[in-house]
């Protein structure tokens, strides 16, 4: 008689460094039954990240490593990517995660670690983007699911959450709508992934196989 085969579900590490909202949309999502995956570790680089306390709250292992503690980012990385690794994760999943990560680091994780970032990416990479949005005067602004590429900001693109600026937006008004977004967006990623159904081949990402445009599937929100 052929032994039984037990399909294990695929397993999520995230890596965060502060409120972790979007490590608790997943969350749900999973709870929900929605994405058919396990979190098995969040990881911190920060001591004090209230993600930390969301994960633990549903019995989810947490680690820190405390950058700070670290004299290189060379050396911080290879103790992050030993955590990852013991693990043996089939995603990570950046979740709010502000380090700069090595190309050694991103390049071990190739086709197999998500991003989301608070942008229309090409546009506004980095840091403080809705703020820097309203200055420019852009009409749009939003957040973007990528893979992650040595490259700051800069892999291929899975999905945007399109939103509009109003004339008298604040930059916090507009973060405020546009997290509300990114928590619709990247858990429908991350579904994707554990699904087998999206990859990253060179620039490209494809979904069920077919290539996706270049910014990724739109997600339009309409008020
Ligand atoms: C989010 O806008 C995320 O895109 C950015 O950090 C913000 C906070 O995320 N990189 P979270 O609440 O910690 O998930």
């Amino acid at each position: 008689m052929a032994a039984t085969e037990v399909q294990e579900k695929p397993q999520i590490v995230a890596l965060i460094s502060g409120g972790g909202s979007n490590l608790q949309a997943i969350i749900e999502h999973i709870a929900n039954g929605i994405i058919d995956a396990e979190i098995s570790l969040v990881i911190s680089n920060n001591p004090a990240a209230k993600g930390l306390e969301k994960a633990a709250a549903v019995g989810i292992p947490t680690a820190v490593v405390d950058h700070t503690e670290y004299d290189s980012r060379e050396s911080f990385d290879r103790e992050l990517k030993r955590h990852i690794d013991a693990a043996q994760p089939q995603l990570v999943v950046l979740a709010g995660f502000m380090r700069i990560l090595t190309p050694d680091f991103t390049n071990h994780y190739a086709g197999r670690m998500l991003n989301i970032h608070p942008s229309l990416l090409p546009e506004f990479k980095g840091v403080n983007t809705h703020a820097r949005a309203i200055a420019a005067g852009a009409s749009q602004h939003g957040a973007s699911v990528h893979f992650v590429t040595s490259e700051l900001d800069g892999g291929p693109l899975v999905i945007q959450a399109i939103v509009d600026i109003d004339e008298d937006d604040t930059a916090a008004g507009l973060a405020g709508r546009v997290l509300q977004q990114e928590h619709i967006i990247y858990p429908i990623a991350v579904k994707w992934f554990c699904e087998g159904r999206l990859s990253m081949d060179g620039n490209l990402v494809r979904l069920d196989k077919q290539p996706l445009p270049i910014q990724g599937i739109a997600h339009r929100v309409t008020s």
